[in-house]
C-alpha cells in the first residue's frame, strides 16, 4: 500500500519503517487468513486510528469485516484529537461515532475504557450476525439481556462508556500515563515514545543490555520490579512473541523486549507515580546486578500467561545472591500496577 504507508509513516508514528511494515503485511495477511487485518505497532499504542480509511479498504477489497478492538477507544479517540489535524474542535464522543461508523463492529473489553471491573461486549452493525451470535450466546454465556454478566456490572458499563469520553477524565488520565513516562526519562530510564494513553513501556534490552533476549531481559525487569518494589507490570517481548522456528528449531526473538507498566483507571495519585518512577530508576542505576531468567514450565499455548523460571545461573555464583528467590512463582504475584 504505497500511498498508504507513506500517510501512516509521515503522520503518526515514531518509527515509520516499523508501521509501514505493519501496513505492508497486512494485506496479503487478509487475504491468506481472511480473518482478521494485523497491524504493527498495536503493542506500543500506535493505534493506527488515523490509518482506518487505508485498512477499512484492504478489508472490503478482501472481503473481511472490519472489526476494532475497541478497548481502549476513549484514549485513541483523545489522541486524535490532540495530535491529528482538523480534529481539535471536536468532542471526544463525535471522533468516537466517526471512528466506529468506518467498522463492521467491535469486540470490547470494558476492563479498559468501560471504566469498570469486570464484562465487556461484542457490538456489529450486521443484524444477521447479530441473530448467529446471539444463538451462540445463549448457549456458551447466557441470555441476551444479561450475556453471562450480572445486571448492576452491565448497568456499570453503560455509565462508564458515557464516562470515558469527558475530556477532563481523558486530560488528567492520559496526562498521568504522561507524567510517569517524564520522570522515568529524567532519571534515564529507557522509554519508547511518544509516551501512549494507557501505558509507559520501559525499553528493557536498552534498560539491561548484558541480558541477552535468551535470557528474557523484560521479564527480568518484570521480576525484579515486583520482588523488589512490590510493582507488577507485564512483559511484552522476547516471552510473549518469542517462538521456536518449526523448521529450523532455533528460537526466534522479536526486535522489541518491551515492559508494560500499564496505570489502571481511576486508581493512583501522582505519589504512586513518582514511587513507581523511583523504583524503576532505582534498579536502572543497579541494572548491572540484575540476571537473566530460564524457562522452567511454560503453558503448550500462551506460555506468558503461565510458566516458571528460575535464574540464569550465574545468578547463584554472585557474592551475596539471595537462593531463596531462585523459583519465582508467578502466579502468586500481586498488583500494583494492574495489567489493564
Ligand atoms: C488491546 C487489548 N485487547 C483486549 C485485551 C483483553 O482483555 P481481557 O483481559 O478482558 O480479555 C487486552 C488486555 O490487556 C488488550 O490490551
Amino acid at each position: 500500500m504505497g500511498a498508504g504507508d507513506e500517510q501512516v509513516g509521515a503522520r503518526l508514528v515514531h518509527e515509520p519503517r516499523q508501521l509501514a511494515g505493519g501496513i505492508a503485511v497486512a494485506e496479503p495477511h487478509v487475504g491468506r487468513h481472511a480473518t482478521r487485518a494485523e497491524l504493527v505497532g498495536d503493542s506500543v499504542e500506535h493505534r493506527l486510528v488515523l490509518a482506518r480509511l487505508e485498512v477499512r479498504e484492504v478489508c472490503h477489497r478482501h472481503g473481511v469485516p472490519l472489526f476494532f478492538d475497541a478497548c481502549r477507544f476513549a484514549e485513541n479517540c483523545w489522541f486524535i484529537r490532540e495530535r491529528e489535524p482538523g480534529h481539535q474542535g471536536r468532542t471526544v464522543r463525535e471522533i468516537a461515532r466517526e471512528l466506529f461508523s468506518y467498522g463492521d463492529g467491535c469486540t470490547m473489553s470494558a476492563k479498559k475504557d468501560g471504566l469498570v471491573n469486570i464484562g465487556g461486549f461484542l457490538a456489529m452493525n450486521n443484524g444477521a450476525w447479530a441473530e448467529q451470535i446471539t444463538n451462540l450466546l445463549m448457549m456458551i454465556e447466557g441470555f441476551p439481556t444479561y450475556g453471562g454478566m450480572a445486571g448492576r456490572d452491565l448497568e456499570a458499563i453503560a455509565i462508564g462508556l458515557g464516562e470515558v469520553v469527558n475530556e477532563d477524565y481523558l486530560e488528567f488520565r492520559v496526562g498521568q500515563v504522561a507524567h510517569l513516562g517524564e520522570m522515568l526519562e529524567q532519571g534515564g530510564v529507557p522509554i519508547v515514545k511518544p509516551v501512549g494513553g494507557h501505558a509507559v513501556y520501559v525499553d528493557a534490552r536498552r534498560f539491561l543490555p548484558n541480558i541477552p533476549q535468551a535470557e528474557f531481559p523484560g521479564q527480568a525487569l518484570v521480576v525484579a520490579l515486583y520482588r523488589d518494589h512490590g510493582i507488577r507490570a507485564v512483559e511484552v517481548g522476547s516471552l510473549m512473541f518469542g517462538r521456536r522456528d518449526p523448521g529450523t528449531g532455533q528460537d526466534v526473538y522479536p526486535q522489541l523486549d518491551l515492559v508494560r507498566l500499564a496505570v489502571p483507571r481511576r486508581v493512583y495519585t501522582t505519589e504512586h507515580m513518582r514511587y513507581v518512577a523511583e523504583s524503576v530508576i532505582a534498579l536502572h542505576r543497579r541494572r548491572d546486578t540484575l540476571r537473566g531468567l530460564r524457562l522452567t514450565y511454560e503453558a503448550p499455548t500462551l506460555r506468558h500467561s503461565r510458566r516458571d523460571w528460575r535464574r540464569s545461573r550465574e545468578w547463584n555464583r554472585l557474592p551475596g545472591s539471595r537462593a531463596r528467590y531462585d523459583t519465582i512463582p508467578v502466579a502468586d504475584q500481586l498488583a500494583l500496577l494492574g495489567s489493564r
